[in-house]
């Protein structure tokens, strides 16, 4: 296999693809913002537009990219089996199996269900398939969904590009090739021809944690389907250099141009070389790149699409994006793959193909779950967003309670809390000190009394407090809170 990927790396066929795919990339193009549709969401224009898409969804084959490795969430189940949030309990799955049926329910005949393809690679394969017969697919039909599997590819450990060896074995460490096979696959399993065959006109892809995508789902077919766009893709506001593409529209000189992602790590140098000498900077007024930040849900026309694989084999660009162990950049710190994105489709296309894009807020399209507590946290705090399991979660609540005031239900929202103003006493700052030293030990033997309980207003109440059998963890300061709360409460039915 790998003699075979070595020939296949060094032919002339290879070498001439290789040839292309640079022509096909940033030299020699100068980048302009494109135009596409920026709508606020639950505005008059949002309401049209998802009118005309609930039109369209149920001519829609949904295509979930569920193969990656999720290595930075550090999670070693398949992430479409993580709990979406703690109040429904619902998984990733489960939520984007019930919005499918509830499209299908609102636009199909009785007899009509809305395809599924989940693209799997060797990493997620059978417990996607075992995790869906479990729970009997969610409700959908077993043949409404299918599953393709995407093959890894030998990762390198340096820029010789030797091979790593798996868990010093002689054996190939493999990794996922990237989104970008989900193309490839489509049409080499025949699932795009027989989704056409069947009546689908638009595939919407999306990725496995991203839950909030369904809420810009009809919005974004509603774009496509009014400005018959062949390529469409959901964006939102960018904040400059952060970790999300921007799309953009590159012209050459003689004439061609073409609207792409541009992966942030190349935007920045991009920018410098042609029209900017800050580079991925705000655009002023708003703070935010004038280039829309590209979230990978995308809705393209299925008949054009199929065309264009059938011309190209779906074949996406490939790259290699190693993080190195130093500064001589040599020897990467770990093995790196190469790989291909799904959102450099637009670069398969001929000149004057309709590429689009639609921009909605962040709060309405895009909350991954992407990153593990540690990093989420340093990402908070260096001002980004944090894409944790966590801060995903909160974020659909948010989005739920911000779409529900925009129906008009009433919104309680809870005031909020003065910070502590009073410096703690010598006597708490050494307790916290001992606590940080010892977390898990010390936390087990102050938790049942008040988290407060050995400052001085506390401990005034300490005996009090234990007579009323006070519930286990909750402090005096916070019953006390808690019933001042209610007492201010208003009866009437609030929703939050
Ligand atoms: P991510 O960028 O989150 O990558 O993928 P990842 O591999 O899942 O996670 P890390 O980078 O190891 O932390 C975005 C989407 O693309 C899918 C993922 O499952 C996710 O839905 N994906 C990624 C594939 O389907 N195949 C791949 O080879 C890579």
């Amino acid at each position: 296999g790998s003699e075979m990927c070595i020939r296949d790396r060094r032919s002339p066929a290879a070498r001439r693809r290789r040839r292309r795919a640079r022509a096909r990339g940033c030299a020699g193009w100068t980048p302009e913002v494109p135009t596409g549709a920026r709508v606020e969401a639950g505005s008059a224009e949002f309401l049209a537009l998802e009118a005309i898409g609930m039109q369209h969804v149920g001519q829609t084959g949904f295509v979930l990219v569920a193969g990656g490795l999720g290595e930075r969430l550090g999670y070693n189940g398949i992430k479409i089996a993580l709990p979406m949030d703690l109040v429904s309990g619902k998984s990733f799955m489960q939520w984007y199996a019930e919005y499918i049926l509830a499209f299908q329910a609102r636009a199909c005949r009785a007899d009509r269900a809305i395809p599924l393809a989940i693209m799997t690679s060797d990493d997620t394969h059978e417990r996607t398939a075992s995790f869906l017969r479990e729970h009997d697919f969610f409700g959908l039909r077993e043949q409404q969904v299918t599953l393709m599997k995407q093959e890894k590819v030998p990762a390198l450990v340096d820029n010789a590009a030797r091979f790593a060896r798996a868990d010093g074995s002689f054996l190939l460490e493999t990794k996922p090739h990237g989104h970008g096979d989900v193309h490839h696959l489509l049409l080499s399993s025949g699932i795009a021809q027989s989704w056409a065959k069947a009546g689908v006109k638009w595939l919407a892809f999306f990725q496995d944690t991203n839950a909030l995508a369904f809420r810009a789902m009809a919005c974004l077919l509603g774009v496509s389907a009014k400005h018959k766009l062949e390529y469409n893709s959901l964006t939102v506001p960018r904040t400059p250099g952060e970790a999300v593409g921007g799309i953009v529209r590159l012209k050459r000189a003689d004439g061609a141009e073409m609207t792409v992602n541009v992966e942030y790590n190349q935007l920045d140098p991009l920018l410098r070389a042609t029209v900017s000498a800050e580079g991925d900077v705000a655009d002023g007024a708003s703070g935010n790149s004038p280039y829309p930040g590209n979230i990978n849900v995308l809705a393209l026309e299925l008949a054009p699409y199929i065309k264009v694989l059938e011309s190209t084999g779906g074949q996406m660009p490939e790259f290699v994006n190693p993080k190195y162990k130093d500064g001589a950049k040599e020897a990467f710190a770990k093995p790196t793959r190469i790989e291909c994105m799904m959102q450099d489709y637009p670069r398969l296309l001929a000149p004057g193909a309709r590429v689009g894009f639609t921009q909605l807020d962040r709060w309405i399209a895009f909350s991954p779950a992407k990153n593990n507590a540690n990093d989420a946290a340093k990402k908070a705090a260096a001002g980004g967003p944090p894409e944790s399991a966590s801060s995903c979660e909160a974020d659909m609540y948010s989005a739920n309670a911000r779409l529900l005031a925009k129906a008009g239900a009433p919104i309680l929202r809870s005031p909020a809390r003065p910070r502590a103003t009073r410096r703690p006493t010598p006597t708490v700052r050494a307790r916290s000190r001992a606590l940080a030293r010892a977390p898990q030990a010390s936390m087990s033997r102050v938790a049942p009394r008040c988290g407060r309980w050995a400052s001085r207003s506390c401990s005034r109440r300490k005996s009090t407090c234990a007579r009323r059998s006070r519930p286990r963890g909750q402090s005096c300061s916070r019953r006390s809170r808690a019933a001042r709360s209610a007492r201010a409460r208003p009866s009437s039915s609030t929703a939050t």
